[in-house]
């Protein structure tokens, strides 16, 4: 078993992560929580598929476990279900001294962490990613939001888990585009961070199911550095957020209905890439390596037909867009990377949307 130490301001905890794991869920969390009331909080495809099997485990070692389900998908990240959420709280007779068990992706995890930290000022929380994306990305760091009508994970806190405990068995039942999704992660930790790593992910698919608890640990171990370092992404913590500022723009301009999360983002870490080769502050050919490697896992690196001024005026009114300087991830090379303060009004020349200009 590989364990990975997180040391935040809030909590100190542990991420595991084997192969197989969840079949002794119950033993492992016995060992860090003596009370015997839990909430698992979950989506019916991942209930059906392992649902049971946790249940019993919690079961065999005395615990009293109720479950809520949810319906899968993004539209679960809202506040008429939090709402849901609070109620089957208080019909199970949640206390602070229970715990909540948010068993799934980004959705389910991003929700029931919101709902513990909330729930009575706060409800010992622990995280059971199951999407290739939650095991890297979303299951570390203490982010957890909710949706608002008018944008994503507009309400949230920073709240740790007390522990996380990774499964990369679940990851065989994903969907190939979900998995596709989650390696657009993996490809931007190697690409800001670890050469090594994202030379590594050139052997394709085969290599990445073999290897997969040590590059999830290798995953979790950048963002774990980075966090701990910047808790509440003011600084280095926006590094992750290599690929995102066109790929949010990109993601909203379609309505989140025709490219996911990763392939967003796949497409923004290729072109931001061109990009800052152009204006000479990235080594050239490393666009051209992202573009190889993307094409390996099925991720898009072209971008679609777009507005340029309207995708320009999206990428303007992100959130992290502060008093006229936008903070852009550049790459010096494969393995390196920087935070760009680019004055918006610089922003149409930078932004070069090329073939696509109107
Ligand atoms: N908190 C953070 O730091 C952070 C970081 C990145 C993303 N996010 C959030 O994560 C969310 C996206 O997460 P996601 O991509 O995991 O999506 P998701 O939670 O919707 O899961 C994707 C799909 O896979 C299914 N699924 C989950 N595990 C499975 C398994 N083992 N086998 C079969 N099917 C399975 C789910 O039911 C769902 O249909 C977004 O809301 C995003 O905002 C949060
Ligand atoms: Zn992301």
């Amino acid at each position: 078993m590989k364990v990975l130490n997180i040391n935040t301001q809030q909590n100190n905890y542990n991420i595991y992560i084997e192969k197989g794991i969840l079949k002794n869920i119950g033993q492992l969390v016995r060992k860090i929580y003596n009370n015997r009331k839990i909430l698992i909080i979950t989506d019916s495809n991942v209930n059906s598929l392992y649902g049971v099997q946790i249940r019993a485990s919690l079961a065999a070692v005395g615990f009293d476990a109720s479950m809520v389900v949810l319906e899968p998908g993004e539209n679960s990240k809202s506040f008429n279900v939090l709402l849901d959420v609070y109620n089957e709280m208080i019909c199970s007779e949640i206390s602070r001294s229970s715990l909540i068990i948010g068993l799934g992706g980004g959705v389910v995890g991003d929700l029931s962490g919101f709902a513990a930290s909330t729930f009575l000022r706060g409800v010992p929380f622990i995280q059971i990613p199951t999407t290739l994306l939650a095991q890297v990305d979303s299951s570390i760091g203490g982010k957890v939001a909710v949706n608002l009508p008018s944008g994503k994970n507009l309400v949230g806190s920073f709240y740790h888990p007390v522990a996380v405990y990774i499964d990369p068995e679940v990851l065989g039942t994903l969907d190939k585009r979900f998995f596709s999704d989650g390696m657009a992660e993996v490809i931007k930790y190697g690409a800001i961070k670890n050469p090594k790593l994202f030379n590594q992910l050139s052997a394709g698919r085969e290599y990445v199911l073999e290897n997969i608890e040590d590059i999830i640990y290798n995953c979790c171990s950048i963002k774990k550095e980075v966090v701990e370092r910047d808790e509440r992404d003011f600084g280095e913590r926006m590094l992750l957020n290599f690929g995102h500022t066109i790929g949010h723009a990109i993601e909203k301009y379609f309505d989140y209905s025709t490219y996911t999360h990763g392939e967003a983002v796949a497409m923004g870490m290729h072109s931001i890439t061109e990009m800052s080769e152009k204006i000479g502050i990235t080594q050239q050919g490393t666009a051209s390596s992202i573009k190889n490697i993307l094409m390996k896992y099925n991720l898009p690196w072209e971008l679609p037909e777009i507005d340029s001024q309207k995708i320009l005026r999206t990428i303007l009114i992100d959130k992290k867009n502060l008093g006229g300087t936008l903070n852009l991830i550049l790459l010096k090379s494969i393995g390196e990377s920087t935070i760009y303060k680019l004055n918006t009004h610089d922003s149409e020349n930078f932004f070069d949307f090329g073939r696509f200009k109107n």
